[in-house]
C-alpha cells in the first residue's frame, strides 16, 4: 500500500545521526552531487542510485576515520575481551541490502557490505568470514583498536574486576549505569565522543552505544540509507546489535521512505524500529506518526534501564524528514542544498516525565511541530 506520490521535491539531501556526522555527511555531499568519491572500492556499484550509494559509504568512511567519534570505526571502544568489532549495512531497497558484523580487521564496514551487495545474492556475512571475503576482494585489513580506545578498556576493565562483576552477565555491571550517549554538540571540547564527555575529567567510565546511521536521497529521488558502528562498548564479544539488519538499523521502501535508529541495538532489534517507522508511512502516517509509533513500541517493553537511548530519523520520498529519541540528549545533522546544520529531534519522548501533566512535559511544543509532510 504505497503512499501517494509526494507534491514537494526537497531536493539531495543527506541527514546523519548525532552531530558528528555533520563532518562525514559535509563530505560526501560533493559525491553525492556528482563528482567521483572514494565509495564503492569494488568498482561495481554502477546502476540506478550508484551516486546515492557512493555518498552513503563515503559519509559512514569518514566517521569509520574519525578518531574523536568513539561509538564508530577506529575512534570506536572494544568488547569486554579488548578486542574491537565493527557493523555496518547499506540499503537501497528490501532486495538491495547487505550487511557486516563483528568484522575485526577492516576499518569500513558500509564498504564491505555493499561488496556483499553488489557481488552476492546474500544479505548477511559475520566474523571471520567476513574479513576473509574482505580480504579476497582487495580490501586491505587493519589494527582497529587505538591506544586511546585501549586505555578507556584497561580503565574499564580494573574498575570491573574491582567490582567483582560476572564477566558475562552484564546486567550485573553497575561500571555500564548512569551514562548514556548524550551529543556535546558541535564545538565541545568532548568532539565527537558521545561517552566519555567527562572522561580525564571526572573518570567517569563509558556507557551507552551509538551509530551512525545516514539517510540519502538524490536529485532522481532515489532513497539510501547506511549504518556503522562499533557497538555496545565493552560488549560480551560476538555481540551484534541492531546496525547490520535490514529493519533494525535502517531500512529503506523506494515510493515511500526510509529510516535509521540509533542507541541501544537491543531495544531497536526488538522492535524492529526502523521497519516499524517506515510501515507507518506506508500505512499513510506522517512522519511524526512515525516517530511516536517508535516511541510506543519502546514504551510497550515495559521500564527501560537509565542508560537506554533510541533516536531514529525517518525522511519520506520527497526529502521531508523527521527525528525522535527516547530521552534527551540527541542530535541529527542534515546536509541539503541550503547547507549543512545540526539540530535537536522533533519530538524527545522522556519517559521519565510520564504522569506529568502535559504542561509541565518537556519536548511537548517540538510534539506539537506540524509535520512538514502536511505543509501546504
Ligand atoms: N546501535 C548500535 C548497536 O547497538 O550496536
Amino acid at each position: 500500500m504505497p503512499t501517494a506520490p509526494c507534491s514537494s521535491d526537497r531536493g539531495p539531501i543527506l541527514v546523519g545521526t548525532w552531530s558528528f556526522s555533520l563532518a562525514a555527511i559535509e563530505s560526501a555531499w560533493s559525491t553525492l552531487n556528482g563528482a567521483s568519491g572514494s565509495g564503492d572500492q569494488s568498482g561495481a556499484g554502477q546502476g540506478s542510485g550508484s551516486t546515492l550509494l557512493d555518498a552513503i559509504e563515503v559519509a559512514c568512511q569518514h566517521a569509520d576515520l574519525d578518531l574523536s567519534v568513539d561509538s564508530v570505526g577506529l575512534g570506536g571502544l572494544p568488547d569486554s575481551s579488548g578486542r574491537m568489532s565493527l557493523d555496518g549495512a547499506i540499503m537501497a531497497s528490501p532486495i538491495r541490502f547487505a550487511g557486516v558484523a563483528g568484522l575485526r580487521r577492516h576499518v569500513h564496514p558500509v564498504s564491505v557490505a555493499r561488496l556483499v551487495m553488489e557481488r552476492t545474492e546474500h544479505t548477511l556475512l559475520c566474523g571471520d568470514d567476513a574479513d576473509d571475503f574482505a580480504d579476497r576482494h582487495g580490501f586491505a585489513g587493519q589494527e582497529l583498536l587505538s591506544d586511546d580506545a585501549k586505555a578507556a578498556f584497561e580503565t574499564w576493565a580494573a574498575a570491573r574486576r574491582d567490582g567483582g562483576g560476572d564477566p558475562i552477565d552484564q546486567r550485573t555491571d553497575q561500571s555500564l549505569l548512569g551514562l548514556r550517549p548524550q551529543d556535546p554538540g558541535l564545538g565541545s571540547a568532548a568532539g565527537g565522543r558521545l561517552f566519555r564527555p567527562n572522561d580525564g575529567r571526572e573518570g567517569a567510565a563509558p556507557a551507552g552505544h551509538d551509530t551512525i546511521g545516514v539517510l540519502g536521497r538524490d536529485a532522481s529521488g532515489n532513497l539510501a540509507a547506511g549504518c556503522s558502528t562499533s557497538g555496545l562498548p565493552f560488549k560480551v564479544p560476538g555481540r551484534v546489535g541492531d546496525s547490520p539488519i535490514a529493519g533494525h538499523g535502517l531500512f529503506v521502501q523506494p515510493g515511500v521512505g526510509l529510516a535509521t535508529a540509533t542507541g541501544t541495538g537491543e531495544l531497536i532489534a526488538g522492535i524492529c524500529a526502523s521497519f516499524v517507522a517506515v510501515e507507518t508511512l506506508r500505512r499513510g502516517g506522517t512522519l511524526l506518526d512515525a516517530i511516536r509509533e517508535v516511541m510506543l513500541r519502546i514504551d510497550e517493553l515495559g521500564p527501560r534501564r537509565p542508560h537506554h537511548q533510541v533516536g531514529v530519523v525517518v525522511m519520506d520520498a520527497a526529502g521531508n524528514v523527521a527525528s525522535g529519541a527516547y530521552r534527551p540528549g540527541f542530535l541529527v545533522a542534515t546536509r541539503d542544498e541550503g547547507g549543512g546544520r545540526v539540530s535537536g529531534p522533533d519530538l524527545v519522548h522522556r519517559p521519565e516525565d510520564d504522569g506529568l501533566p502535559e504542561s509541565a512535559r518537556e519536548g511537548l511544543a517540538k510534539r506539537d511541530k506540524p509535520n512538514p509532510k502536511e505543509d501546504p
